[in-house]
């Protein structure tokens, strides 16, 4: 029998602290469903001492999912394990993970504290968070740079404390396989309580080797992989769960274990948290990119059409692509819709979310003939990043554009419910739009991405925007979907004014 691999998500978390991945407690909660779907054993639904909303989703998280363990955040300190520890209380099954630095660069610069009470710390923070759950995660956080010796002798300490499972982070991503993997080799060998705990690894993806060293670890004894979808993180993001579970599937011969992912929701996991965090996937990513599954070249269409393995180690049904698939059309009813969605995975909780899901359905059904389930997924996460308390709506957009001249836009919008115009000229017609938006709204916000996706092919699939704004040290990503590109870049933009003239002041774990 092969052991089982622990898959820990934490997409919601350490995801969420990419610039601008910030999620709504609905998006959240969205995602937390799909990563249940999917199978991982433990998803980590935030930090819930970064403020009382990042609590009050994980709580949300808690409540709603029955089939994974559903875990917070907390620095070692009290205050974070107790919002931690308030934050999972209704979870079927809730685990807390506490963490501190125990490389000498973060005790001395960032901690300003003494190897003895960074000890000390970690074992009063792993009986504290006992107090709520007897399933308490400890980690040591920059392991990749702490001492060896120093790093058992936490690791012993928080054992003997009551901590269940130990995960050994590499927080700036340095680390190449061969020494990840003898690290944990020599961790499991040299702690003397090893045999009490599960190990774990945590890899960023600074050198581009996280998931060779998540899978190092693994093969030296680590039974619990944290990963992200789609390899969101910060910086360089994390190791993507996709590729650590499609390995371990594809390589039973090297790996002696095995996961509990349904592999087939591996697609409609990564276009969820892709969509609402508006992270877009490049083609050629393992797995989940467009190409991963397509032959361009002549002599590997040949190869394939004769025999498949010939060059498909996987198979593209397994992870769950489908092709573009027609679902529905200009007659068809809510129903339709609604069951079309539930067999997507899309569950909307109210009559009212169904409602604004076929209005929008049927203004998309007049300008586009045929409906595919990627529009759908579309149609459901731009209406999910929809708040009726949203200040800024558009109301209407007019541009023209026509060579030798300069694109000028007129834009109507509601601030509040109270009609606002302006107009202006720019670069070109979404240049025009953003500048006359601006005119009205005047955040004075940083404009860092831009970026347009068609969501499926042909001229008349619709175009889904991201814009990324800054300001004042604060990063939002706003989504638009429309078969104008000019409309969706002008919702994009209204999204992301929305988010930055309403988001909370929350504090970053690990600053
Ligand atoms: O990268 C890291 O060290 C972390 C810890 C908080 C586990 O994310
Ligand atoms: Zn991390």
């Amino acid at each position: 029998m092969n052991d089982r691999l622990i898959i820990f998500d934490t997409t919601l978390r350490d995801g969420e602290q990419s610039p601008g991945a910030a999620m709504t407690r609905d998006e959240k909660l969205r995602i937390a469903r799909q990563l249940e779907r999917l199978g991982v054993d433990v998803i980590e639904a935030g930090f819930a001492a970064a403020s009382p909303g990042d609590a009050e989703a994980i709580r949300a998280i808690a409540t709603t999912i029955r089939n994974s363990t559903v875990c917070s955040l907390a620095r070692a300190n009290e205050r974070d394990v107790r919002a931690a520890g308030e934050a999972i209380r209704p979870a079927a099954s809730g685990r807390i993970h506490t963490f501190i630095a125990t490389s000498p660069i973060h005790m001395e610069k960032k901690l300003r504290m003494q190897p003895d009470q960074v000890v000390e710390a970690a074992v009063r923070a792993v009986k504290l968070a006992l107090e709520y759950t007897d399933d308490v995660e400890f980690s040591a956080e920059d392991a990749v740079r702490s001492e060896l010796d120093f790093l058992c002798r936490v690791f012993e300490a928080v054992i003997d404390a009551g901590a269940k499972t130990l995960n050994v982070p590499d927080t700036v991503g340095y680390s190449v396989p061969a020494q990840w993997g003898e690290r944990m080799r020599q961790l499991i060998e040299r702690v003397p309580n090893a045999d009490k705990v599960v190990w774990s690894t945590h890899c960023h993806n600074d050198l581009g080797m996280a998931v060779a060293n998540s899978l190092a670890a693994v093969m030296n004894g680590a039974r619990q992989v944290e990963c992200t979808i789609n390899g969101l993180g910060e910086r360089a993001g994390n190791a993507s769960l996709e590729e650590i579970v499609m390995a371990v599937k594809t390589r039973r011969d090297v790996f002696s274990c095995e996961t509990r992912i349904d592999t087939t929701q591996i697609v409609p996991t990564s276009r969820l948290v892709s969509q609402i965090t508006g992270y877009p996937v490049q083609p050629n990513k393992a797995i989940v990119g467009a190409n991963a599954f397509a032959h361009e070249s002549g002599i590997h269409q040949d190869g394939v059409l004769k025999h498949r393995e010939t060059y498909e180690i996987m198979r593209a049904e397994d992870v769950g692509w489908s092709h573009n698939k027609l679902t529905l059309g200009k007659l068809s009813g809510r129903n339709a819709l609604r069951n079309r969605l539930q067999e997507i995975g899309v569950v909307l909780d109210s009559e009212e979310a169904l409602n604004a899901a076929f209005a929008r359905f049927k203004e998309l059904a007049d300008k586009k003939r045929e409906i595919f389930d990627e529009d759908l997924l579309a149609l459901v996460a731009v209406d999910a990043s929809l708040d009726a308390c949203d200040r800024f709506k558009l109301v209407s957009l007019k541009v023209c554009s026509e060579t030798g001249e300069t694109p000028h836009a007129h834009v109507v919008l509601s601030d509040g419910g109270s009609e606002i115009r302006a107009d202006e000229f720019g670069g070109g017609p979404v240049d025009a739009s953003f500048r006359a938006i601006e005119k009205m709204v005047g955040s004075g916000a940083n404009l860092l991405l831009y970026s347009v996706n068609n969501i499926t092919t042909g001229t008349d699939a619709q175009g889904e925007v991201t814009v990324r704004l800054a300001r004042n040290g604060r990063i939002v990503n706003g989504q638009g979907a429309d078969t104008d590109i000019v409309i969706a870049s002008a919702k994009a933009y209204l999204n992301a004014l929305n988010k930055l003239f309403g988001a909370e002041e929350r504090a970053h774990p690990q600053v």
